[in-house]
């Protein structure tokens, strides 16, 4: 048999899936509302897979934080995370496009996020928020 194909066999055989990238685009328009900057506000992501947070407009952030506290890194309520921050990033009008890639390693766990200059606005989101918990977005959102 070709090895190709009997890759493809054994990889059917094990339930092996590969993993995918989950677009977020950071900007869009925040004048009118801010809860838009993460677009969307909340992902499904598998071990493994991507998520790209694609800055494309306006000035922000897209930090990680705990369901606690919302607009607050999650190192600095709870210093064993050592959580993911891109630092301002100021794409213009979509003149100066940058990006931030996370890896998920746990996805059993929710990964809650905000962007500094409009987290009090409602500027947040989450990887694999959890539909049974009373951990819920809008719990999330500062408002
Ligand atoms: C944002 O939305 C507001 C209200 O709907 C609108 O007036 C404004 O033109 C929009 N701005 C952009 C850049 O789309
Ligand atoms: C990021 O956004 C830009 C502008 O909309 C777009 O051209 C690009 O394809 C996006 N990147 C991804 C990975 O979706
Ligand atoms: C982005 O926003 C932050 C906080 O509001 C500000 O300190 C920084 O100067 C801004 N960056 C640009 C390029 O405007
Ligand atoms: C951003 O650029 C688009 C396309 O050039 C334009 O339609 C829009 O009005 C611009 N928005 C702002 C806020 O400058
Ligand atoms: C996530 O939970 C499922 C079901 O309990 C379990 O089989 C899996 O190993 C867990 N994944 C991780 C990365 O902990
Ligand atoms: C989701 O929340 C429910 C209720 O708290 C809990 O029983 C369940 O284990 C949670 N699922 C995951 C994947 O953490």
């Amino acid at each position: 048999m070709h090895f190709v194909a009997l890759c493809m066999v054994l990889s059917g055989l094990l339930g092996v899936t590969f993993s995918k990238i989950v677009v977020i685009t950071v900007g869009g328009n925040t004048t009118s509302n801010a809860g838009l900057v993460f677009s969307p506000e909340s992902v499904v992501a598998d071990l493994g897979d991507t998520v790209f947070f694609n800055f494309t407009q306006g000035n922000h952030t897209v930090t990680q934080s705990s369901f606690a506290s919302p607009c607050i890194p999650i190192h600095e309520t709870d210093s064993t995370v050592n959580g993911f921050d891109s630092s301002f990033r100021d794409a213009g009008n979509g003149t100066a496009i940058t990006n931030l890639p996370i890896t998920v390693i746990d996805p059993n766990t929710t990964v809650w996020f905000f962007d500094f200059n409009t987290c009090g606005l409602g500027g947040v989101g989450g990887i694999n928020v959890n539909q049974s918990s009373y951990q819920t977005l809008d719990g999330f959102q500062v408002l």
